[in-house]
């Protein structure tokens, strides 16, 4: 088992990773208070893992909230529901919520505890790639509206994750993959010696092999940490995290949240960031192509469909939630493993290095 430690003085908390993780509560149960626990989870993830996290708490008076499955649930209507369910439970301050499923569940069920008397604790048993590199740890807790998404939520930092890389062994394919390319992210933005880790071991993480998932999550989680507990509320350094994201946000948007999966909009965000990077002379020649490579082999896409107008994808792009008033914000690369925050990019390069990732290049 890895242990990382988010620190943030009095709210610090540890974050857990390991292979079987959940059936050793010996490992993690010392956090957990002595209180009713309130378990958000849904229709697929509680069939699954559900009775198995609850015959090793037996002591516990657990309170299982199973919601429907899908994006579209981190709902408004569903915040209503969970608010709902804990009134009439007599669900206290001194309660515990615990995430039991992917940064769906994760980010509602964090933004319910943000919330309910005016915030109580909370756990995340992150079951997603996604979710056990990103969504659980940093204390960003949201719920989507018609709007757009993560409109409404708050910073409310859970007292415990963890992360059981043996839950990953039922993920989609699909899903996971989504997941690796937020691991690319952390090499991309940080480390370019785990970015060459990466890239030689392809194969074995595609293959989902223990001690290799167990590694990358954990060092992905590392970097979390550092960046977090440098910055919490993404004043300044928190916002590389975003590297790709840009593009990204406005990748699903426009295909309307159907056609890609968030990470694999991220991919193709991050090679497309890489080569703005590269034309405005801050990257070396090369680093988008390897970059580039390396997440097709992971079986992501990286390049921009030629039915998404540079038009459109500018236009949402400058209602990214990071753009201050007056100026776009975006995260490029000084190389690979170097990430830097560019206020003012020139209009016409944007559009270039949309242009150049519509065809992957070998
Ligand atoms: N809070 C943050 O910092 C942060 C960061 C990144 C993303 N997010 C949010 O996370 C959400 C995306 O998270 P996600 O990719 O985990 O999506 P998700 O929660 O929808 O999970 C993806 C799918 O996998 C299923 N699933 C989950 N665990 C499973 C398992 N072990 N076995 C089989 N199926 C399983 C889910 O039911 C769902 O169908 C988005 O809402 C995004 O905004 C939050």
């Amino acid at each position: 088992m890895t242990r990382i430690d988010i620190a943030l003085g009095e709210r610090s908390y540890p974050v857990l990773v390991g292979h079987g993780l959940m059936n050793e509560p010996s490992a993690w149960n010392r956090w957990l208070p002595d209180t009713p626990l309130v378990v958000f989870s849904n229709e697929k993830v509680a069939p699954l893992y559900l009775d198995a996290l609850a015959r090793v708490l037996p002591d516990h008076e657990l309170h299982p909230l199973v919601l429907p499955d899908g994006e579209a649930e981190k709902s408004f209507d569903n915040f209503r529901r969970a608010v709902d369910f804990l009134a009439e439970r007599g669900i206290r301050r001194d309660a515990c919520l615990l995430a039991l499923g992917g940064g769906v569940i994760g980010d509602l069920c964090g933004f319910v505890a943000a919330t309910w008397m005016r915030g109580i604790r909370f756990v995340q048993f992150p079951t997603t790639l996604l979710a056990q590199v990103d969504a659980s740890v940093g204390g960003k807790t949201a719920i989507n509206i018609p709007q757009g998404k993560n409109l409404v939520g708050a910073f409310h930092q859970p007292s415990l994750v963890v992360a059981d890389t043996a839950t990953l062994d039922t993920l989609d394919p699909r899903e996971y993959r989504a997941g690796l390319a937020e691991i690319v992210k952390c090499g991309a933005i940080r480390d370019a010696d785990f970015l060459d880790g990466i890239e030689a071991r392809c194969e074995a993480l595609l293959a989902r092999d223990v001690e290799c998932v167990v590694d990358v999550v954990g060092r992905s989680v590392a970097h979390k940490a550092a960046v977090v507990a440098e910055d919490e509320h993404e004043t300044g350094v928190r916002a590389t995290l975003n590297f790709g994201h840009t593009f990204g946000h406005a990748i699903e948007a426009l295909s309307g949240y159907t056609r890609f999966l968030h990470g694999e909009a991220v991919a193709i965000g991050m090679v497309t960031a890489t080569r703005l990077s590269e034309l405005r002379g801050l990257c070396p020649t090369g680093v988008a192509d390897r970059l580039s490579a390396t997440l097709q082999r992971l079986g992501l896409p990286v390049s921009i469909p030629d039915d998404m107008t540079a038009d459109d994808l500018m236009s949402l792009m400058s209602l990214d939630k990071k753009n201050t008033a007056s100026s776009r914000r975006l995260v490029l690369l000084r190389d690979a493993g170097q990430a830097v925050i560019h206020a003012d990019s020139r209009p016409e390069q944007v559009r270039e290095a949309i242009e150049a990732s519509r065809t992957p290049t070998e």
